[in-house]
């Protein structure tokens, strides 16, 4: 049927108009919602590859049976080793370097130390052979995506290959510090945490009760998570652990939860997007809950956070008082760790190191 020549302009634009609606309508299922970034395939193909390698490494059977060696063997003298493999994930010169210093010295024999830093971060102190020695190759980090997972992976990945006797593996964060001398901190991993069948447990935040689950497990879009994760299984907590030898490999060799993690969000949900603070404690709660305290050693203080950040010590914050306010808990362990501090703090935390820090 032909228009009329006169009236089809004015039928093309009611169609139009009418077709409007239509696309409100309809767009919502035709085109995807907008997502963040999602992480470089190039980034995930070299982190598989060094992923793979550490696993092939630690399913070794002399790996095997220094991972299964029980509390009897703490402080005997034959080998191996038990050390702590410290984890420092920045995007930011390590300002509290100096503190740490003087937490390792003297202890150098039972640790190992490795930093991821952001491409974009500038490392100028003058740090130490030991500290220097061990920046691993590091790939861009962002809030509000996976890629803080992928750090925190490439740290215990690097570590479980780069020396079979790393048995604990802390992270943590340029503007964390030490709230005890090294040797109580050895204790607690080695001595005082025996767990079911006397195996060591990691010492991660498990929590199942947060208010902002519901949102956070939407973030990358509804029932993406689903079938591996569902909603009754989705966990919270502190993105900053110590995981012993065995969940360490758990976490590298991870690809199932890994697949869902990784998911960018929907922009339009950013605000619930803090994937590195429920991979972890998912992931260990699914695969071996008896394995972990449920409990974080680094203390962190919530009160009026700001955008998701936590209180930021100051300098006239910092005292002795306040050290020994951080490591009270009401778990059965003293915390270990405290954050944040702003990089002011340095001066003062380094006055009360010898007479408070690291003295019990
Ligand atoms: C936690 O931070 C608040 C300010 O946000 C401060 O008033 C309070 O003293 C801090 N608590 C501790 C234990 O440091
Ligand atoms: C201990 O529990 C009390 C009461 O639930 C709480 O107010 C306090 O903040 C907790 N302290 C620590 C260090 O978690």
């Amino acid at each position: 049927m032909a228009l009329p020549y006169t009236a089809s302009p004015y039928v093309l634009s009611l169609l139009l108009l009418l077709s409007i609606p239509a696309v409100f309508l309809l767009a919502p299922r035709l085109i995807p919602p907008r997502t963040l970034p999602a992480i470089p395939d190039a980034d995930e193909t070299d982190d598989l590859a060094l992923f793979r390698r550490a696993v092939l490494l630690s399913a070794s059977p002399s790996s095997t049976a220094a991972a299964a060696s029980t509390t009897s063997s703490l402080f005997s003298p034959k080998r191996p080793q038990l050390k702590v493999a410290f984890l420092f994930l920045t995007n930011s010169d390590l300002i509290f370097a100096p503190l740490w210093e003087k937490f390792f010295a003297g202890h150098h024999d039972l640790l190992n130390l490795y930093v991821h830093a952001d491409p974009s971060a500038v490392l100028t102190l003058p740090l130490t052979p030991s500290f220097r020695g061990r920046i691993i190759p590091g790939k861009a980090t962002q809030r509000a995506s996976a890629t803080l997972i992928s750090a925190s992976r490439r740290l215990l990945a690097t570590a479980l290959l780069d020396d079979p006797d790393n048995h604990f593996f802390a992270l943590l964060s340029q503007s964390c510090i030490p709230l005890h001398p090294f040797p109580t901190f050895y204790r607690a991993l080695f001595s005082d945490n025996a767990g079911p069948r006397r195996r060591r447990r990691s010492f991660i935040e498990i929590l199942d009760d947060e208010p902002t689950l519901h949102d956070r497990y939407y973030a990358r879009g509804d029932d993406v998570m689903l079938p591996e994760v569902p909603f009754e299984r989705f966990r919270v907590g502190s993105q900053f652990f110590v995981l012993t030898r065995r969940h360490a490999v758990m976490v590298v060799r991870d690809r199932r939860l890994w697949n869902k993690f990784k998911l960018p969000c929907l922009v339009k949900r950013k605000y619930s997007c803090y994937p590195e603070e429920h991979y972890f404690p998912t992931l260990l709660d699914m695969q071996d809950p008896e394995g972990c305290t449920k409990f974080t050693l680094t203390r962190v203080n919530w009160t009026d956070s700001v955008d998701g950040h936590p209180h930021t010590y100051q300098p006239e914050e910092v005292s002795g008082d306040l050290i020994r306010e951080l490591r009270k808990s009401n778990g059965t362990y003293s915390h270990m760790f405290a954050r944040k501090f702003a990089p002011e703090c340095l001066g003062p935390l380094m006055e009360i190191a010898d007479s408070v820090i690291l003295r019990n």
